[in-house]
């Protein structure tokens, strides 16, 4: 009982008495995170988000609280994994397999009721075939097997509902999830398709949402023939994501993609209704 006393009260001392660096910065818990959707353009918006004075980002995937390992050990070592910020500054980390799992809303909520939360989404069947296209590559990469995409879509005829990639695509689903800990206030939607045409509407969007001071701009984006998307412009210092993102998705049979844009149309409408408003999904 002692014991679990002092560990609770050496908790929060440490949560408490920020990490200092001698330039003035200290590591804190994220103000905002980005939970997904994996291959919603989640680098892309953290990056972007990164292009302003206010905000600092985690460079990796942290993974805190959706794999048991890391959740073990602590807030402590959460706040360990944080970029250095000047106090007046906010933190940010991205980690999409968060909106998936159904145990992370709680366990957010618990470190801060108050946090803001950043979900991007991309149509759904576009998002199966990026997730797809991701699998494919990591596993060539291994020299593993991989199944040609219309193999593991249908099977027997039938959307495969078998195929983890679809169930990440059922937004509605997960968003209940978070709904039961947060209201929609706290978590902005972004339109990962708009995103990627137009970028600069979005993320003012998002510094709206934020409440930070409006700050990204046009000269921030300039599109990239050769990469066929909008690279980014930081103090006059150019640069474009990693060739990891933007790659092109297999060509899937006509019939099979009418499959899927069916299979998600109650889905989405279901989605719409949870966040009162709709996207542009075929
Ligand atoms: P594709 O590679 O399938 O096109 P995530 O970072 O969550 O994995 O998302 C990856 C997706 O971000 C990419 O999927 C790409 O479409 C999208 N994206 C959005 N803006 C981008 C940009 N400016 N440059 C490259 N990819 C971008």
């Amino acid at each position: 009982m002692v014991m679990g006393l002092l560990a609770k009260f050496i908790l929060i001392s440490l949560l408490q008495t920020p990490l200092h660096h001698p330039n003035g910065t200290l590591q804190q818990l994220p103000q905002i995170i980005i939970i997904g959707v994996r291959k919603g353009g989640t680098r892309a918006l953290i990056e972007m988000l990164s292009l302003h004075s206010a905000v600092v980002a985690a460079q990796n995937e942290v993974h805190f609280f959706d794999w048991e390992s890391h959740f073990q050990k602590g807030l402590p070592w959460y706040l360990s994994q944080m970029p250095y910020a000047f106090p007046e500054q906010l933190t940010v980390e991205k980690t999409p397999a968060y909106f998936t799992s159904a145990k992370v809303p709680k366990r957010i909520y618990q470190m801060n009721p108050n946090i803001k939360l950043l979900l991007i989404l991309r149509d759904p069947t576009e998002r199966v075939l990026s997730d797809y296209t991701q699998v494919f590559y990591n596993r060539l990469q291994k020299h593993k097997r991989y199944q040609p995409i219309e193999s593991v879509l249908v099977k027997d005829g039938e959307i495969n509902l078998g195929y983890k990639a679809l169930n990440r695509s059922l937004y509605y689903v997960h968003m209940q999830n978070w709904l039961q800990y947060f209201p929609l206030e706290s978590i902005l939607v972004v339109d990962g398709d708009r995103l990627i045409k137009d970028p600069l509407p979005e993320m003012k969007k998002v510094e709206r949402f934020l409440k930070l001071e409006p700050q990204i701009n046009a000269s921030n984006f300039y599109f990239n023939k050769t990469k066929g998307f909008y690279c980014l412009r930081d103090h006059g210092r150019e640069r474009c994501l990693h060739d990891s993102k933007g790659r092109a998705h297999p060509h899937v049979a006509p019939a099979i993609l009418q499959k899927l844009y069916k299979f998600f149309h109650q889905p989405n409408k279901k989605f719409f209704e949870l966040v009162g408003r709709t996207f542009n999904w075929k």
